[in-house]
């Protein structure tokens, strides 16, 4: 869902040589500041200095065995694990040899990797989360964004050091269609849950519309290859689930990133007629769109999504198929914060060909 600015700050994500990331839009969050202005960069930043300077070489040689397991043992807790964004999260997590819990609601029916604990929760309930909390450093928040307030004021309490959440490119207000969207201040008020939780550290991911959406199509494509469309040609630089995944990680578990809010995008710009014909390409069978009322798609739509949301969509669509220069812009931010290209929707395609067969 489009629109929406881009990564906060001026330089890498690391703070370090990696190239810069754009200035916020002129409406963004007015607490967005490149990480490396946070107060917890700075006092980290402090101590390593009081360290270098003042400290006796024997306090260097005495580490304790706590702080040791405390680094090396660091339990993250993900929620929307089982979604598909959240499995892509645990993938990399365990990738990257940490320690991995999961909430869900309906741990019956998980099937998790080898190596991640499951425990039972609801992000609507907060004394269920107690157990999923307990002895957590980090986690991935999930965007039930009612529930956000109360997640955040339980993590604190349990001690978690640091949240990281994502909520969508709209939440950037990159144009004033954005800025008057049924999702925007939904979306700001739950990023400003989180940072005025008082949590150690957080970061908001404000992601460009998911290639996913183009599930949406899978019955109809599966049925008779007709994707029944009221904008075909608009545009958006839809991002793949596994790049935002990415991204959720690498803020997971690098420093630098503290009350950043980065959009992030795809690689181009994409119109719903080219992402139906690479899905065509992808599956080996020729697909055909037909245009249709916005209002049929409304009534379709609203059986599966808010109210809310449908005219929000429809209203991009409408602008960006007449007027392609207000789509949200292609960014960088995937690529700065991961070290590798965004993927591209022939890529995605070529993933869920099993999801149009
Ligand atoms: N579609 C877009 O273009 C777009 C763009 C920006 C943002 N978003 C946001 O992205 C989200 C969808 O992401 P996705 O596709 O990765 O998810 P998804 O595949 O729909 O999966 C939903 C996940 O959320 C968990 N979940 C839902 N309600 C929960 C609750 N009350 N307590 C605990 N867990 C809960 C589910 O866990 P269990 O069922 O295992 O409990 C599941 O793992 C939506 O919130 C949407 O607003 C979407």
């Amino acid at each position: 869902m489009g629109a929406g600015g881009t990564a906060t700050g001026g330089t890498g994500p690391d703070g370090g040589g990696r190239p810069g990331l754009k200035p916020a839009p002129p409406d963004a969050d007015a607490t967005s500041r490149h990480p490396s202005e946070s107060p917890v960069r700075s006092r980290a930043v402090a101590g390593r200095r009081s360290m270098a300077t003042c400290t006796p070489r024997k306090v260097r040689l005495s580490w304790k065995p706590t702080e040791f397991s405390i680094i090396f043992r660091m339990t993250i807790l993900v929620t929307g694990a089982t979604g598909k964004t959240g499995r892509h999260v645990v993938r990399e997590l365990l990738s990257s040899k940490k320690e991995v819990r999961i909430l869900t609601r309906r741990p019956d029916e998980v099937r998790p990797p080898s190596g991640v604990t499951v425990v039972q929760g609801d992000l609507t309930a907060p004394e269920s989360l107690s157990k999923a909390l307990d002895g957590v450093e980090r986690a991935f928040l999930f965007p039930v964004l009612h529930a956000i307030p109360e997640f955040a004021q339980a993590a604190r309490r349990a001690g978690v050091r640091r949240v990281v959440l994502f909520t969508g490119a709209w939440a950037a207000g990159h144009t004033e269609r954005d800025r008057g969207s049924w999702v925007y201040p939904r979306y700001r008020a739950a990023e400003a849950a989180l940072s005025d939780s008082g949590l150690a550290e957080w970061t908001v991911l404000r992601p460009a519309p998911f290639a996913t959406n183009a599930l949406w199509w899978a019955p109809a494509i599966r049925a008779d290859g007709v994707v029944r469309l009221p904008h075909p040609e608009a545009v958006c630089p839809v991002i793949h689930e596994a790049d935002l995944a990415a991204a959720v990680t690498r803020t997971l578990l690098d420093d630098g990133h503290h009350g950043a809010h980065y959009t992030l995008t795809g690689p181009a710009h994409i119109s719903q007629a080219e992402q139906v014909a690479a899905i065509g390409e992808a599956i080996g069978r020729p697909l055909r769109i037909e245009r249709i009322p916005a209002e049929q798609w409304r009534t379709e739509a609203e059986r599966f999504l808010r109210p809310g949301i449908v005219s929000d969509l429809l209203r991009e669509w409408s602008d960006t198929e007449r007027d392609p220069s207000t789509a949200l812009p292609v960014l960088p931010t995937v690529a700065e914060l991961t070290g590798r290209p965004a993927r591209t929707f022939a890529q995605w395609a070529g993933d869920h060909t099993h999801d149009f067969a």
